[in-house]
Order: C-alpha cells, then sequence, then structure tokens
C-alpha cells in the first residue's frame, strides 16, 4: 500500500505533483550543484544549454490555444526567447543552439493532461531559480539583462507569479486518469532535464 499517495487523495493537484517529483527534484538538484554550474562562465554554458532544451520542449505548450483557455497569461511564461538570448550572450554556437533545439523539440510530452504535469515542472523551476540567479550575478557576473535573463524573476515578484499558476493548476477539475497522466507529464519532465544534464554536463573532462 502507497501510504503516501493514499495520504494526497484530496490534496490540491499542486501539493500532489510537489510530493509526487520530491524525490527526483532532490535528486536533480544535488546533482546539478555537484557539477558546479557557477565555477566558470564555461561550466555555466553547459547549464545554459540543459536548460535551452527543457525551455524548447515545453514552448510548444505555452502556444496551446487549449492550454491558454486554462492558464490565463501563459504565453507570456515562456521562457525560450530568453534562454536563447542567454546562450548567444555567451557565445554558444548556432550549431550547437541547433542541436539543443532539435534534442527539445523530439520531446514526447504525452497523452492527455500530461502537458500540464510539464508546465507545472517548468514553472515551479522558476521558483527555485531565485538562488540560481543571485548566484550567477554574484560568482559570474551575469544579470537579467546579459547571460542570466531566463533565471530572472518576473517583474511582480517571483513568489506571486508561482502563486497564481499554482491557483490555475488547483482549480483545474481533473479526475484520478488525468491526475496520474499529469504526475507522469511531470516526471517525464524531469527525466528529460536529468538525460540533458548527463549529456551535457557530466563529462566535464570532454570539452
Ligand atoms: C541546482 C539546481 C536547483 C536548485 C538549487 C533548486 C532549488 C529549488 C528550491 C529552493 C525550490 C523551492 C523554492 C521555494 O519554495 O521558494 C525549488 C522549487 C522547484 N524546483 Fe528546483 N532547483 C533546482 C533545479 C530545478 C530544475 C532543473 C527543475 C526542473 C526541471 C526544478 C523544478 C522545481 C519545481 C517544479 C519546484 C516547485 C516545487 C513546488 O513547490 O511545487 N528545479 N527548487
Amino acid at each position: 500500500m502507497n501510504v503516501i499517495a493514499d495520504s494526497a487523495v484530496d490534496a490540491p493537484l499542486s501539493a500532489r505533483l510537489k510530493q509526487q517529483t520530491h524525490a527526483i527534484h532532490d535528486s536533480l538538484d544535488s546533482r546539478i550543484s555537484g557539477l558546479a554550474p557557477f565555477l566558470d562562465r564555461q561550466h555555466y554554458v553547459r547549464f545554459l544549454r540543459v536548460q535551452l532544451r527543457f525551455q524548447t520542449a515545453t514552448a510548444l505548450l505555452y502556444e496551446d490555444a487549449t492550454l491558454q483557455a486554462r492558464f490565463q497569461g501563459l504565453l507570456e511564461r515562456s521562457r525560450l526567447d530568453l534562454i536563447e538570448q542567454d546562450c548567444r550572450d555567451l557565445g554558444v554556437s548556432e550549431a550547437d543552439i541547433a542541436a539543443d533545439r532539435a534534442a527539445g523539440e523530439a520531446a514526447v510530452i504525452g497523452e492527455g493532461v500530461a502537458a500540464v504535469g510539464w508546465l507545472y515542472t517548468n514553472e515551479g523551476s522558476n521558483l527555485g531559480a531565485a538562488f540560481l540567479f543571485k548566484r550567477a550575478q554574484q560568482e559570474l557576473q551575469l544579470s537579467a539583462e546579459f547571460g542570466a535573463r531566463h533565471l530572472a524573476g518576473h517583474p511582480d515578484g517571483r513568489g506571486l507569479h508561482w502563486k497564481r499558476f499554482k491557483a490555475q493548476l488547483d482549480e483545474l477539475d481533473l479526475n484520478a486518469a488525468e491526475i496520474d497522466q499529469a504526475v507522469a507529464g511531470a516526471v517525464a519532465a524531469f527525466a528529460l532535464v536529468r538525460a540533458a544534464v548527463e549529456q551535457l554536463m557530466g563529462d566535464v573532462a570532454e570539452t
């Protein structure tokens, strides 16, 4: 019996998603931190390329009319343009940008409301980015105008921006099967990022 899942039966969707991805998040967080993305700009660029893959994978969701109807202001939340600019700021080659775009575009989002889970993972990653943004500023002299645009908070405040998204998530009226699909989507999004981390940041000796 899965005690955690049973106790969460009536929990809001946002809480369920958080609970079901908590362990994967922690593992990803430690893995990325262990790969020293802020050691120097060369290390940071590898992290940027991971983010480019992820933002490309999710970009079409932000343009989707059905999702836009459920999540007001969705299109403005997309960070694809910002991450591309960050990559160009730091001299990522056009060939590498194209390769990461292609890798992101190959992502399979999954059925039904899986897309909602992908959005959760991406929007949540912006909340956690507060700490990363600070480090990019302090250790690499980057900013919301150069190199760390995609990590910057929303002008209304990072917390409020996230709270609005969470409220929209929790207003969705999903049945049990749909909740499972959303969780699977969130997990798949984390898996894409983890795979990109291993591919682009894991073998530091190679670059
Ligand atoms: C070194 C890398 C990372 C660190 C240090 C980190 C740290 C954090 C922190 C501190 C929070 C909580 C923020 C708050 O409650 O105010 C958070 C939330 C979150 N992060 Fe990360 N994170 C990292 C990477 C990622 C990545 C790569 C993703 C996605 C692929 C991600 C997805 C999320 C999500 C979905 C949440 C929201 C959790 C919730 O409240 O439901 N994080 N992160």
